[in-house]
């Protein structure tokens, strides 16, 4: 089995689903449930033996013990941060916490076990570190996009957070000999997104036909992946990947922040059309997020090269499946829509 942390939140929820149903094997999901962590996106596994969920902290190195004594897994998949850009800017304590000494905890934790398996296991144990492109800082325009040689140039309290975990890895791996694999992914976007971040809040303001807030010129770009692509990748690297190397891992679908916001609305316009108007009447431009990243654009050519992975998914069918998820699970979204996200709201947007 492997231990993975993170499994409620969006993409670690994502990941268990794509793991039981393509390999079969054991899943025991160590999660906090803050805000973004949520059971009922891993329903569906309710009485499947193959997924064990923990409730608690990788901050708790005896948790952590026991965890690793109890269930000896054969690898650990740590997705668990504090994910929210934003989020960092208002509160960057829990960043440093989760992403910083949760990561170091968990290091730690593994290296004791580790230390202790039998040859065979030893050499096949790994420690797979789930990370961002954010931490390569922004691109100008005309630059070329990050290869994993591009240097860390972290600009918000989030990405400095994980660029420093993503140095506790390789730290681990140089002086203690821990077989880490790191990967540095572009923006995801799919089923079970957190309606905070970009494509999931402009799907349920515009269905509530509230405004859509774009923040600055809305010029900003990402490089947009569908998370089942990103959970495919993980799986190739953890199955083939050398252990020590990072892989970046994309979509090679740059977009500017207006043009998704559009495409969201025409996509509404079409499946669910507002007798009011096309939802794109409701985009708001609103104050740019203090040191906003101008441009992401990740060079995937390692790991095609490499372990021949692609994205299965093009931005238009990926959006569209995306568009209808939501649309096909409004309670989610309603029970989602807890008091502590209501109240993130208003700290984010009531002085913008
Ligand atoms: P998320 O915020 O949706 O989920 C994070 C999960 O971690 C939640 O279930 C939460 O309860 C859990 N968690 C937080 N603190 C914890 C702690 N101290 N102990 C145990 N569990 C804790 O995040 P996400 O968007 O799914 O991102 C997952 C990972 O992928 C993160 O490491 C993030 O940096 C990375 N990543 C995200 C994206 C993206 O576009 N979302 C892109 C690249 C990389
Ligand atoms: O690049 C990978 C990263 O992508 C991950 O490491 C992060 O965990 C993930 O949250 C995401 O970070 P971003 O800051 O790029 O994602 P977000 O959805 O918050 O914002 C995407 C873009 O949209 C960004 O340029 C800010 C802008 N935006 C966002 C929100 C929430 C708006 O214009 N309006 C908004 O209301």
């Amino acid at each position: 089995m492997i231990l993975a942390t993170g499994g409620a939140g969006f993409i670690g929820a994502n990941f268990v689903l794509d793991w039981i149903a393509a390999t079969g094997e054991a899943v025991l999901n160590l999660d906090a449930l803050t805000y973004a962590g949520n059971l009922e996106s891993l329903a569906s596994l309710n009485s499947d033996p193959r997924h064990a969920f923990v409730h608690g902290d990788i901050t708790d190195r005896p948790l952590l013990d026991r965890l690793l004594a109890e269930h000896r897994p054969r690898a650990i998949v740590h997705v668990a941060a504090e994910s929210h850009v934003d989020r960092s800017i208002h509160g960057p304590a829990a960043f440093v916490r989760t992403n910083v000494e949760g990561t170091f905890t968990l290091l730690e934790a593994a290296r004791a076990y580790w230390g202790g398996l039998a040859t065979n296991d030893k050499a096949g144990f790994r420690f797979h570190h789930v990370s961002t492109d954010e931490v390569y800082g922004s691109l100008a325009a005309g630059d070329a996009p990050f290869t994993e040689r591009h240097a860390y140039e972290p600009n918000s309290p989030y990405s400095a957070s994980k660029a420093a975990s993503d140095h506790l890895v390789r730290a681990w791996h140089h002086t203690y000999g821990l077989p880490v694999l790191t990967t540095n992914c572009s923006n995801n976007y799919g089923p079970y997104h957190f309606p905070e971040k970009l494509i999931p809040l402009m799907i349920v303001n515009a269905l509530a036909a509230k405004p859509l807030p774009v923040y600055g010129d809305g010029q900003q770009v990402r490089d947009w992946l569908y998370v089942r692509d990103h959970c495919a990748a993980i799986r190739e690297v953890l199955a083939r990947g050398v252990v020590g190397e990072t892989y970046n891992i994309g979509g090679w679908n740059e977009k500017p922040n207006i043009e998704i916001v559009r495409t969201v609305c025409a996509l509404l316009d079409e499946m669910r059309p507002d007798p009011a108007g096309s939802h794109a009447r409701l985009i708001t431009h609103v104050a740019d997020r203090p040191g906003h990243d101008r441009r992401y654009a990740i060079d995937a050519r390692k790991l095609e090269r490499e372990l021949g992975w692609r994205p299965a998914e093009t931005f238009e069918t990926g959006i569209r499946k995306t568009v209808r998820w939501y649309l096909d699970h409004a309670d989610w979204v309603a029970r989602v829509q807890s008091g502590a996200y209501r109240d993130w709201v208003a700290t984010n947007y009531s002085a913008r």
